[in-house]
């Protein structure tokens, strides 16, 4: 027995050395963590439980029979993160550059059924050179697996990436298809063809991090929502992010103690909004005086600016939160923002987590540019997103909620449970000198004085439409509230709506405006 022991022992600390030393030394002089190392600094001490640990591959080409590491490139298990359960993988780079082997794949395979069966969420910690050469075709198929589960996965399980290498080639399509992708600045990069083939096919010189680095990610292609200053930054990342969503679709997300009080009036919201309209303020700072202190997470922040989304919480629950962005585009919608909303619609609406959307929003983006790429088709990812969420969605309008983007911004029509405006809104069809231009067109072209003639109008248009009260008195609106009262109505709004049950017509499924 005792010879047995050693030999499981040794075993077991072969694996835990990775590819040795040099390899750990090269992946440290990078600026990176091991895998091993990253695990130990998310999972709760003493928490994680190894599967699949010596598993090595089968290969003999290019001398790999002579090449055997414990683990083959990837660690897989269980642990816990903040007490709470979740299923993991790490690549480990020191192995083959973490490339992807048909062993990783049954071992990602196996981990993710598990977190499908045990209803936990699933995160994947990514640093790998690709599809392992050596191994040619089987090991690029083998993506396939971990792509199918991905997919059963979605809306069932949260599934969260972090990129902290490289991810190349196929590699990028499972943390492309989970929630939330976290990339790490200067040391992570996504892309589907290199540098080396780009320069081959197109004659185009770019570096890797130009290419696919966090920074690309997150502000140009909003491929990631999240990107971390470094390893330990997007660790921690994904402990906080945690902390807003539920274990699976079928819980609620976690409920913190009230620690700021939910009837708190907050006076400073009576004159965030500025007399003149065509003044802009800051809509984030608007979120943090409403939500719990110090509560705001939010993704994709530098993506599509003129809207905002993210995580937060009221009386200690979480929310999603939706908003327009004064301060970039005047708030208008483009095909960036329908995306960056309509995607976290979806994300919020899997994991129960309700929908809370303050509206401020001139229309969608004039242009032939945003036309002719099919404003129109990604708009409607909008629409598509609020009407089939079915989690309680409550709205606020702080300002303009104008034209076609008033519509699709979460309003009675399209099923929201309870619409809010503050008495600075402008509930209209069209601005004012729009308006003038279409209606009274004639009759200022034939003033005396043309010029007041369309501020004549303007004044009356204004004073007709500019204003919350004709949608209050035809019930688009349900209550006109005090900026100061939002907190308080929305936590009040939001216990109520707790038990909120709605069905829908049976399909197999919808086809949503991609
Ligand atoms: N298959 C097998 N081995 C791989 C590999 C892969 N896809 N990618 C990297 N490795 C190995 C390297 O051969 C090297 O092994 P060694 O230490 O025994 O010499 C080790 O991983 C480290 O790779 P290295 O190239 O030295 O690291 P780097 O940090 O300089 O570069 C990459 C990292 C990812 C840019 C580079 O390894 C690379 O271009 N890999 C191939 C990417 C690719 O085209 N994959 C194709 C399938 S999608």
């Amino acid at each position: 027995m005792n010879d047995q022991l050693a030999t499981l022992r040794e075993k077991r600390q072969r694996a835990l050395e990775g590819g040795g030393q040099d390899r750990i030394d090269a992946q440290h002089a990078k600026g990176k963590l091991t895998a091993r190392e990253r695990l130990a600094i998310l999972l709760d001490e003493g928490s994680f439980q190894e599967l699949g640990a010596l598993a090595t591959h089968q290969n003999t080409n290019f001398g790999m029979d002579e090449r055997h590491y414990p683990g083959d490139g990837v660690i897989t298990g269980f642990g816990k993160i903040q007490g709470r359960r979740v299923a993991i993988f790490a690549q480990d780079f020191t192995v083959f550059g973490g490339s992807f082997s048909q062993v990783q794949s049954n071992k990602i395979s196996r981990i993710q059924d598990l977190a499908i069966e045990a209803g936990i969420p699933l995160i994947g910690l990514n640093d790998s050179g690709g599809a392992r050469v050596q191994e040619g075709i089987q090991s690029l198929a083998a993506y396939g697996e971990v792509f199918m589960r991905n997919v059963k996965a979605s809306g069932v399980i949260p599934q969260i990436s972090l990129i902290m290498g490289p991810c190349a080639g196929g590699a990028v399509y499972s943390p492309a298809l989970t929630d939330i992708t976290i990339m790490v600045d200067q040391t992570s990069n996504m892309f589907l063809t290199g540098p080396d083939i780009i320069k081959t096919v197109t004659g185009e010189e770019v570096t890797a991090e130009d290419l696919g680095g966090a920074y690309v990610h997150n502000v140009t292609s909003g491929v990631a929502q999240l990107i971390a200053d470094n390893e330990q930054h997007a660790l921690s990342l994904t402990k906080t992010l945690l902390g807003y969503l539920p274990q699976n679709n079928a819980e609620d997300p976690p409920q913190l103690e009230p620690y700021d009080p939910p009837d708190r009036m907050d006076e400073a919201l009576n004159t965030i909004v500025p007399g003149d309209d065509r003044m802009a303020y800051d809509m984030r700072q608007l979120l943090t005086h409403v939500f719990d202190h110090g509560s705001t997470f939010e993704l994709h922040r530098d993506f599509a600016p003129n809207a905002l989304v993210g995580f937060a919480r009221l009386g200690g629950s979480s929310i999603g939160f939706v908003a327009n962005q004064p301060l970039a585009l005047s708030g208008c919608l483009d095909i960036d923002a329908s995306d960056k909303i309509a995607r976290h619609i979806t994300l919020c609406d899997q994991f129960n987590i309700p929908l809370i959307t303050f509206v401020d929003c001139p229309g969608y983006l004039p242009g032939v540019e945003q036309e002719h790429r099919g404003v129109i088709r990604h708009g409607a990812k909008i629409i598509y997103a609020y009407c089939q969420a079915t989690v309680p969605k409550i709205s606020i309008v702080t300002r303009k909620a104008m034209g076609g983007s008033y519509v699709a911004l979460s309003s009675r029509q399209m099923n929201n449970d309870v619409a809010y405006a503050w008495p600075s809104a402008q509930i209209a069809v069209m601005g004012a000198e729009g308006a003038a231009r279409l209606l009274n067109r004639r009759a200022i072209a034939a003033a005396e004085d043309p010029a007041a003639e369309e501020a004549r109008f303007v004044a009356e248009y204004k004073e007709k439409f500019f204003n919350p009260y004709q949608a209050a008195d035809v019930g688009q609106i349900d209550e006109v509230i005090e900026p100061r009262e939002t907190r308080t109505r929305l936590i009040r709004a939001l216990e109520v709506l707790r038990t909120k049950v709605s069905q829908d017509v049976p399909k197999k499924h919808g086809l949503f405006p991609v």
